[in-house]
């Protein structure tokens, strides 16, 4: 029998960081983020569950790539349990994303989260399972691309998202990212994120060696405990408009603390780059001299996610163009927004 699914799916910034992981992909600390709206993976993946043996066959964009298989093998392992029709499936997959590999947007998150919805989606039709995947099942789909990759958990879910249990946000989870749109004022419905690409290179230390480096560091438990206390006030700064300084304070702030924290391990390292620095300093100026309320924030890379609201959006690209488009590499930066979060394919 062959069955099928399609989807497209986001990746998402987060705001408030997680940086530290343990057992599968459960997260030391909360974070909250943005879902974007053109940063997306599109996905569709065809299933023989009665194959004569079981395999594997990855492309990208119609193209072999075989070096893709051993992760999604083991993450196939992982999540065996939910799935156990998959040890004996033959599973071809085909994605593309919209962003160039190596922009330093997370391709795990959009990419994870899509196979999460697709694989729930074959599931259910393999189970007579009626239930729409979005939203009825978006916990489950959310604990399993989390087991693809921890910020995956939070690309399931329109807008914003916040993932991890704290003691100040009732039903947050470890398991699964939980939906934040409702709660956040219309200002922040239509953020803009222009992503200004800094260096395109491939990083020098994985998300995945960051996070274990965590395992070794004496300031883990004072950064866990921020990042419970950022969560707390980000989740009542963005409740209104009222308070965007505080909004940009905790943004900025979260974002140099995620890279302090990689310069200040026993084995430090640094994916910031000097015109990640040349771009903060100009961003930083112009925001002085001209009080608009935009700020950046940063992955684990050295491109810059700027932020803004959608109001001044003409006058923000208009100095992103001018002074900050000579700092990234072959000029290259992305527009994005907030999003709508994943979209299902219908099959022609
Ligand atoms: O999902 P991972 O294992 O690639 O980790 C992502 C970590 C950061 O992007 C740096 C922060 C986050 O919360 O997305």
């Amino acid at each position: 029998m062959i069955l099928q699914s399609a989807w497209r799916s986001p990746s998402n910034i987060a705001l408030v960081k997680y940086w530290g992981k343990h057992g599968i992909q459960l997260p030391r600390n909360p974070s909250l983020s943005f879902t974007l709206q053109e940063s997306h993976t599109t996905m569709k993946m065809v299933v023989d569950i009665h194959a004569t043996s079981p395999s594997l066959v990855v492309m990208y964009d119609g193209q072999p790539r075989p070096q893709f298989e051993p992760k999604i093998k083991s993450f196939f392992t992982r999540i065996h349990s939910y799935f156990p029709w998959l040890s004996k499936a033959a599973v071809t997959i085909d994605s593309v994303n919209t962003f160039p590999y190596g922009a330093g947007i997370a391709s795990s998150a959009s990419a994870m989260s899509a196979m999460a919805l697709c694989l729930t989606e074959i599931d259910g039709l393999i189970h007579d399972n009626q239930n729409p995947v979005l939203p009825l099942r978006a916990s489950f789909v959310s604990t399993i691309a989390r087991m693809g990759s921890g910020s995956a958990a939070r690309s399931v879910f329109p807008l914003a998202a916040l993932w991890g249990a704290t003691p100040s946000v009732e039903n947050s989870s470890d398991e699964y990212a939980i939906p934040w749109n409702d709660q956040i004022d219309s200002i922040y419905k239509s953020f803009h994120d222009t992503i200004l690409i800094i260096s395109s290179t491939e990083k020098s230390v994985s998300s995945t060696a960051g996070h274990e480096l965590m395992n070794d560091l004496v300031y883990a438990d004072v950064r866990y405990s921020e990042a419970h206390k950022n969560v707390a006030c980000l989740t009542e700064i963005m409740r209104t408009s009222d308070h965007i300084d505080a909004f940009i304070a905790l943004c900025e702030s979260e974002a140099l603390q995620l890279h302090a924290l990689m310069m200040s391990g026993p084995q430090p390292y640094i994916l910031i780059e000097p015109n990640t620095i040349a771009v903060i300093r100009k961003l930083w100026q112009f925001r002085n001299e001209t009080s608009i309320p935009v700020c950046f924030t940063l992955d684990a890379g050295p491109n810059v996610h700027v932020l803004y609201p959608h109001d001044y959006h003409v006058d923000v690209m208009t100095f992103i163009k001018s002074e900050l488009q000579q700092l990234c590499s072959n000029g290259l930066f992305i527009e994005d927004c907030t999003g709508a979060g994943p979209q299902k394919i219908e099959s022609t």
